[in-house]
C-alpha cells in the first residue's frame, strides 16, 4: 500500500505524521511512504533522513494525494492557502485519511460532510477509545502527555520567581506553588513535571482515583466538596457537573488558589464543554505575577477570562490560553504520535490491505465517514441527523 504523508499547513504547525525512524518501519513491512519536500523541517526531520529510510520525497502534495491510498497527517484536511485549494478537495474516492479530525466540533461539521461526500473512508484520532488494549494507539494520550509537561515550562518561564527552594549566600529562596486542577493524563504529568523543577505541588480533582493518583506524586490534595456519585460515570470517566455542585467546588478550591503561583487547569469531561472552575472574582483574589495556564481551552476553558489562544494579563495574572501546546515540543511530539500511527497503520492493515471489523470499539468509536456514509456518532448527533 501506499502511505502519503503532507506537509502540514496550519500556521506555525510543526509537527508532522511519520519520523524517518517510522518510515524505515513502514518500508520494512511492504508499505511504500511519499514524503512532501520539507513536512519534517518544524521536527527537525530532513529530507535526506526520511530518503535514507526509504521514502520518496515529494514536491507537489497534490500528487501526494493523488498516489497515496493512506493519507496519515497531524491535523485536520484545511483550506491551502499556497494551492488555493481545499484538502479535502485534493483527495479521492476510497482513500483513507488518519488525523485529528474532531468531527464534533461545528466548525469542522461542512469539512467533514464534504469528506463524505467525497467518499473518503475517514479515521479520527479523538475517537481511539481509552481502553488498555488500545493504549499504544491513543495519540491523544500522546499529546496530553507533551503539554502537561511543556505547559508547566511554558507558565515557569513567565513566573518572575525560581520554582525550587535555594540557599544562596543571600538567603534562603522558598519554593514556589503550583496547583493542577483535573488530574488525568495532562495533569498528571504536569504535576510530575512541576514537583521536578523543585515546586510544591496541590492537585484537586472530582474523580476520587485521579486525586489519590495526584496524592502518590506527592501533591497536596485540595478536596473539591463534590460527592463521588455526581463526579464519576460508566467507565470511570467524569461527568459533568449542576451549576450548583460547580459553586460549591469553586467556593472549596478558591482559598488554595490564592496562593499559588502556577495554577495549570486540565479539567475535562470528554465531548463536553470545559467547566468553568475559576471566575474572574477569584482571578481577582489570586496573587500578582502568578500564572494560569488553561490548557482546556480548545473545550472553552476552566479559567473565565483565559483567551482563545494566546497569553493576557488580567487583574496582574499572566493566563496563557496557548491552543498547541505539543507543537512547541515538535520533536517529542511528533516522535510521540507517528510511533501512535504507525501502531495503527498495523491494526488496521491486514495481508497488505485495511479492513475496518465495525464491531471492534477502536474502529467503531474513531471512524468518521465511509462509503459515502457519516457514520461517527457525536459527530451525527452535532449536526442533528
Ligand atoms: P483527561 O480526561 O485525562 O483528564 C481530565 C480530568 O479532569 C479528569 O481526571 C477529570 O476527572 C477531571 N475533571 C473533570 N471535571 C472536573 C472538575 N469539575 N473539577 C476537577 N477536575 C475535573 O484529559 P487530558 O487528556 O488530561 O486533557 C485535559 C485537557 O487538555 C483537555 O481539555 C484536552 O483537550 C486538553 N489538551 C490541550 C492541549 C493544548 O495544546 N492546549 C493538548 C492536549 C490536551
Amino acid at each position: 500500500m501506499i502511505i502519503g504523508i503532507p506537509k502540514e499547513i496550519m500556521h506555525d504547525e510543526a509537527r508532522v505524521a511519520c519520523t524517518p525512524e517510522t518510515v524505515e518501519k513502514f518500508v520494512k513491512d511492504g508499505f511504500e511512504v511519499l514524503v512532501e519536500k520539507s513536512a519534517g523541517d518544524g521536527a527537525l526531520f530532513c529530507d535526506d533522513e526520511y530518503i535514507q529510510a526509504g521514502a520518496k520525497v515529494i514536491d507537489n502534495p497534490q500528487e501526494i494525494y493523488d498516489k497515496a491510498e493512506i493519507i496519515l497527517k497531524v491535523k485536520e484536511p484545511l483550506f491551502n492557502e499556497k494551492l488555493g485549494k481545499h484538502e479535502v478537495d485534493m483527495m479521492h474516492k476510497g482513500q483513507y485519511l488518519i488525523t485529528f479530525i474532531h468531527p464534533a466540533s461545528p466548525v469542522n461539521h461542512e469539512m467533514v460532510k464534504n469528506l463524505s461526500a467525497k467518499g473518503v473512508t475517514a479515521i479520527t484520532l479523538d475517537g481511539i477509545p481509552r481502553i488498555s488494549r488500545a493504549q499504544n494507539l491513543d495519540a491523544l494520550t500522546s499529546m496530553s502527555t507533551c503539554a502537561g509537561y511543556k505547559g508547566i515550562l511554558m507558565a515557569a518561564n513567565h513566573l518572575t520567581r525560581f520554582l525550587p527552594q535555594m540557599f544562596t549566600a543571600v538567603g534562603k529562596i522558598e519554593p514556589a506553588k503550583v496547583m493542577v486542577i483535573g488530574v488525568g493524563v495532562a495533569g498528571l504529568q504536569a504535576l510530575a513535571t512541576a514537583k521536578r523543577l523543585g515546586a510544591i505541588t496541590y492537585a484537586a480533582d472530582i474523580r476520587p482515583m485521579a486525586a489519590e493518583n495526584a496524592g502518590s506524586l506527592g501533591a497536596k490534595v485540595t478536596d473539591t466538596g463534590v460527592p463521588a456519585e455526581l463526579a464519576v460515570g460508566e467507565g470511570g470517566y467524569a461527568l459533568r457537573l449542576p451549576d450548583d455542585v460547580l459553586v460549591v467546588e469553586r467556593e472549596n478550591l478558591k482559598e488554595t488558589i490564592q496562593e499559588m503561583d502556577i495554577v495549570f487547569c486540565s479539567a475535562l469531561i470528554p465531548g463536553k464543554v470545559a467547566p468553568i472552575i475559576i471566575t474572574e472574582e477569584m482571578v481577582k483574589g489570586m496573587k500578582r505575577g502568578s500564572v494560569i495556564v488553561d490548557i482546556s481551552i480548545d473545550q472553552g476553558g476552566n479559567c473565565e477570562l483565559t483567551p482563545k489562544g494566546g497569553i493576557e494579563t488580567k487583574h496582574g495574572v499572566t493566563i496563557m490560553g496557548v491552543k498547541n501546546i505539543p507543537g512547541e515540543l515538535p520533536t517529542s511530539s511528533t516522535w510521540m504520535f507517528s510511533n501512535n500511527m504507525y501502531n495503527l497503520v498495523k491494526y488496521l492493515v491486514k495481508d497488505g490491505k485495511i479492513e475496518l471489523d465495525r464491531s471492534d470499539e477502536v474502529v467503531a468509536k474513531s471512524l468518521v465517514c465511509i462509503d459515502g456514509e457519516l457514520v461517527h456518532a457525536g459527530a451525527r448527533e452535532a449536526m442533528g441527523l
